[in-house]
């Protein structure tokens, strides 16, 4: 029997095995991070194969109609393993489980446990809920909750790089997203706890972390801002990269910009989603800025980072969208020169503002066709990007060894891009100038120079 070594009482997990699954963005990722921590200490042990799994959660994305569309499949596979093996416990966890709640718990696919975004710390309890036979169900969202003091689970294993959760929740409310209302309401991570994960992750031989939340800009506790943290988290070594996600245009201050231009170790790569390059259409999707402003932010970025690369998202056919609109989003796109973009047709979600005010009226033939446009200029403009780096040089951190050649090394550049180069006699971790040969549309090629 597994005990509680401080208090020694037997651990409700006793050693039965947990697989988490994970869908959509990166917060997520950490999310699950967090929820396998939560579990070991309560005695359950984590692992990579769900055939030898007794509980199964799913951490699940409400962003768009196929992310949940692909649970509910899952769901589905999931009725199949319970009939090989009853004592099976299937949990929904994250958005999926905020907004629907005890839809979940009903029809043919009923799980166990239902958990929202804010209720990871009460799963031992959810789990014991369904264990006795009941169903456990916690969807309330929290003001405060952070798990600021959870030391996550490291899952991904390349030992490198790690995310680090700073903020929850999002006050934004653009009108076709359905995160206000899954995630809640915007609070920031003590300072102190981000800083001292980021630590302990150096001096475990991590050299690059991402500073993560939906709208990083809006950090602040206390006399700490997102500039001072970012200041302070590249300050605990030259040797760690610091990245961030995700910024919004209206946030996007002078102040980081210069923090960034001041420290080298803070990664030239800005994520800047535009969602669209008219301001009319900015307006409905309640974005807060203009199509000027965006590109007043794009000509700040250039002037205090010149070799900084810009990514962005970008959503084709949201409500009432004319193709002088559309027409408008592809010019944007020439005038930045995105080096890449996550690209979306709109998909529109119960509860959102657009849901209730702005009919989804453009015909999903023509979303396709404009979303189809975006891809084909986005791959003409990576492209031209991509081959903008041959023949320069880089400082690339390895993550390990080239998925297509195992003779060969795979690492990023400060700007975000994977580079292979030849193994020499570098390994994981290590920092190596390389000069760029060849590229493709998603992966540069290069020799390494040390
Ligand atoms: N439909 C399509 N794309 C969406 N996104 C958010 N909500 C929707 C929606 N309803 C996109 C936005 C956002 C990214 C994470 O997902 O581009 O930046
Ligand atoms: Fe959604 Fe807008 Fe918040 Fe991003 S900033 S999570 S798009 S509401």
């Amino acid at each position: 029997m597994q005990f509680d070594k401080h208090a020694l009482r037997p651990l409700q997990g006793d050693g039965r095995k947990l697989f988490v699954e994970t869908y959509g963005c990166q917060m997520n990722v950490g999310d699950t991070e967090i929820v396998v921590s939560v579990m070991q200490a309560e005695g359950y042990v984590y692992t990579d194969r769900i055939d030898e799994a007794d509980i199964i959660l799913i951490n699940t994305c409400s962003i768009r109609d196929n992310a949940e569309q692909r649970i509910w499949g899952r769901l589905a596979e999931m009725k199949r393993l319970r009939r090989a093996k009853p004592s099976l416990l299937v949990g929904i966890i994250g958005c999926m489980a905020e907004r629907l709640k005890e839809q979940l718990l009903e029809g043919p696919c009923g799980v166990d446990i239902v958990a929202g975004p804010d209720a990871y710390r009460d799963l031992p309890r959810l789990v014991r809920e369904a264990e006795s036979g009941g169903k456990g169900v916690n969807v309330l969202l929290s003001t405060e909750e952070t798990y600021a003091e959870i030391a996550p689970v490291r899952l991904d294993r390349n030992g490198v790089s790690a995310f680090v959760s700073i903020m929850r929740g999002c006050n934004n409310f653009c009108s076709y997203c359905v995160v206000p209302y899954t995630r809640g309401r915007e609070r920031s991570r003590d300072a102190e706890t981000v800083l001292a994960e980021v630590r302990s992750l150096f001096e475990n031989g991590y050299r690059e972390v991402t500073l993560l939340g939906q709208n990083v800009n809006s950090y602040r506790t206390g006399e700490v801002d997102f500039p001072e943290l970012m200041r302070r988290a590249a300050s605990v070594s030259p040797l760690l990269r610091v990245r961030f996600a995700t910024s919004h245009p209206k946030d996007m201050s002078d102040r980081l910009l210069e923090t960034m231009a001041s420290m080298p170790n803070i990664c030239r790569s800005i994520h800047l989603p535009a969602q669209s390059g008219a301001t009319s259409m900015l307006e409905r999707m309640n974005r807060k800025y203009t199509r000027e402003g965006y590109l007043d932010r794009i000509a700040a970025i250039r002037r205090y980072l010149p070799d900084c690369s810009i990514t962005t998202d970008l959503i084709a056919g949201f409500s009432g969208e004319t193709e002088e609109e559309h027409a408008a989003t592809l010019s944007l796109m020439r005038e930045v020169g995105y080096d890449f973009a996550y690209m979306f047709k709109y998909s529109e979600r119960p509860g959102t503002f657009a849901q209730r005010h702005l009919p989804d009226n453009v015909p999903d033939a023509v979303k396709s066709r404009r979303l189809s446009e975006i891809i084909a200029l986005q791959n003409e403009l990576g492209l031209a990007a991509y081959r903008r780096n041959v023949g320069r040089e880089f400082e690339v951190l390895v993550e390990g060894p080239s998925k297509r050649d195992a003779g060969k090394l795979s690492g990023r550049t400060s700007q975000n891009k994977v580079v292979v180069f030849d193994r020499g006699t570098h390994g994981v971790g290590d920092y190596v100038r390389v000069r760029i040969t060849g590229c493709t549309a998603a992966t540069l090629f290069g020799e390494a120079l040390d």
